[in-house]
This record gives C-alpha cells, sequence and structure tokens, in this order.
C-alpha cells in the first residue's frame, strides 16, 4: 500500500466513541469497586472494561489502517483502464487507491456525505484529498442516493463499495442499491462489495438478477470493527458478459 497524504477520517464515530466511553466507565467501575473490597464485581468490571477496550482498539485499528491494508490488496487487480464507481465513497478511502492505479481510466464516488457515516464526510474533504494524493484529475465526485444513481445503463467496469450499504436502513432499500449498482454495471464487469452486515441478502438480490458468478469471502482480522463478531464480508460477482 502506498503512503497516504489525505485525511481520512473514522467510519461511524458515534461507535467508536461509545465504545471508548464504555471502557473508561467500566474501569471506572472496576476501581471504584476495588476501592470498596468489592473484590467479584471489581474483577468483573475489570474484566468488561478491558474487552471493551480491545475492541476500541481493534475499530480504532480497522477505520484508520486495516481496511486500507485490505482495499489496496483487493484492487491490485485493477488493470488501469476500467471506469470504476465506488457507492458510498466518503472521503474516499478506496476511491481514491482505486484512482491511483487507474492512470487510463476514471474513478467516480457517488456518495450523500454523512457525516454521521464518516466523520468530517464532505464532498470538498474528498476533493482536497483527491488532490493530495494527486489523482483528482481523473476522479469525480456525484452527491447522490444509491438507491437511485444518477447514471446510464453499463457505464462501469468495476463497482466497489466499503462498508456503505448498510448504511440504508431496509432491506427493500439495500436490495435497490444492489439492482442500481447492477444496471450500471457493463456485461462483464466486475462488483466487489465489503460489508459487516446483511451479505447474504445481497448475494440473494444478485442472484435473482441473473448473476451467477457470485461469492462471499470473509475479509479477515484486520477488517473487523471491534472484534470476531463484526466482521468484514466481501461480495465479489461479475455480471454474466
Ligand atoms: C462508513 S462510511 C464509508 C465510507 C468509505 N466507503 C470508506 O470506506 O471510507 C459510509 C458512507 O456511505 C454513505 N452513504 C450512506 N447511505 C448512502 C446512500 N443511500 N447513498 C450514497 N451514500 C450513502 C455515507 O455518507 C458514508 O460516506
Amino acid at each position: 500500500m502506498s503512503k497516504r497524504h489525505g485525511s481520512y477520517g473514522f467510519d461511524a464515530p458515534w461507535a467508536l466513541t461509545g465504545l471508548l466511553l464504555g471502557a473508561i466507565g467500566l474501569i471506572a467501575l472496576a476501581v471504584v469497586s476495588f476501592a470498596l473490597d468489592i473484590l467479584a464485581a471489581g474483577i468483573a468490571f475489570l474484566f468488561g472494561g478491558l474487552y471493551t477496550l480491545a475492541s476500541a482498539a481493534s475499530y480504532l485499528y480497522t477505520t484508520r489502517r486495516g481496511k486500507f491494508a485490505v482495499w489496496a490488496e483487493e484492487l491490485q487487480r485493477l488493470e488501469g483502464g476500467e471506469r470504476l464507481l465506488d457507492l458510498g465513497c466518503g472521503r474516499g478511502a478506496v476511491l481514491l487507491m482505486a484512482a491511483e492505479r487507474l492512470d487510463q481510466g476514471r474513478a467516480t464516488g457517488v456518495d450523500l456525505w454523512r457525516t454521521r457515516d464518516q466523520s468530517g464526510n464532505g464532498e470538498s474533504t474528498t476533493m482536497a484529498n483527491a488532490e493530495a494524493e494527486g489523482v483528482s484529475d481523473r476522479v469525480e465526485l456525484v452527491t447522490g442516493d444509491m438507491r437511485d444513481l444518477p447514471f446510464g445503463d453499463d457505464a462501469f467496469d468495476v463497482i466497489v463499495s466499503s462498508l456503505a450499504v448498510h448504511n440504508i436502513p431496509d432491506a427493500e432499500g439495500r436490495a435497490r442499491a444492489l439492482r442500481e449498482a447492477h444496471r450500471v454495471l457493463r456485461p462483464g464487469g466486475l462488483m466487489l462489495i465489503a460489508d459487516f452486515q446483511h451479505t447474504p441478502a445481497y448475494e440473494d438480490t444478485l442472484r435473482g438478477l441473473g448473476v451467477v458468478d457470485v461469492r462471499r469471502r470473509d475479509a479477515g482480522w484486520r477488517f473487523w470493527y471491534g472484534g470476531p463478531w463484526f466482521r468484514t464480508t466481501f461480495v465479489e460477482a461479475r455480471k454474466p458478459a
């Protein structure tokens, strides 16, 4: 992975804050329990606090380092001339690493720029990152909803998305996003979606659209948002040619 020059924030910052505050609170309760000689409670709070702290450390690692390392490996398969779309690109963690590889192609990011889903989210932040990474000439940012993509049919060779589709609150909305992604992907094109929830449903939606070349695989420990119970899965699909 090449050195990053942009600034990429934190995914779902409220979740990380909750974990850190939870850890501090539990450790404080452990200290009070030990001070009051309530040994069993002290041990239980201490165990809970350390466990929550470890979850926060895992989350922090993934959002700042791990997801970049995993996606850098995934993007090695780009050949350089593709038209790529990133659904829910946020501040550009995946979009801009892809753009670095697209010396003859183009990387488009679509997003609603929700700061609840990523700290400091915003189109201008992402464009500043594109400039910092030296790829602004081949990056286009579009404000839009992935459930209703403002692109024509078959417009892209590759579609990627990282931890974005699950932010759509209802199953029908997420299925619509998958159907839209399928519509704008050209026949023979590649879809690579990373998410930590709902991936069996994404696979079902794609199979319902006639995509037979689709599989799910674990993204590994570098993509855990707090521990193995919040692991990320890749859905990889190829639209029939
Ligand atoms: C957790 S962030 C991940 C951002 C980026 N993919 C990354 O890995 O750094 C999720 C992103 O999805 C975007 N998002 C949520 N719902 C969306 C929707 N319906 N259409 C487009 N973007 C959406 C949010 O604004 C946010 O930027």
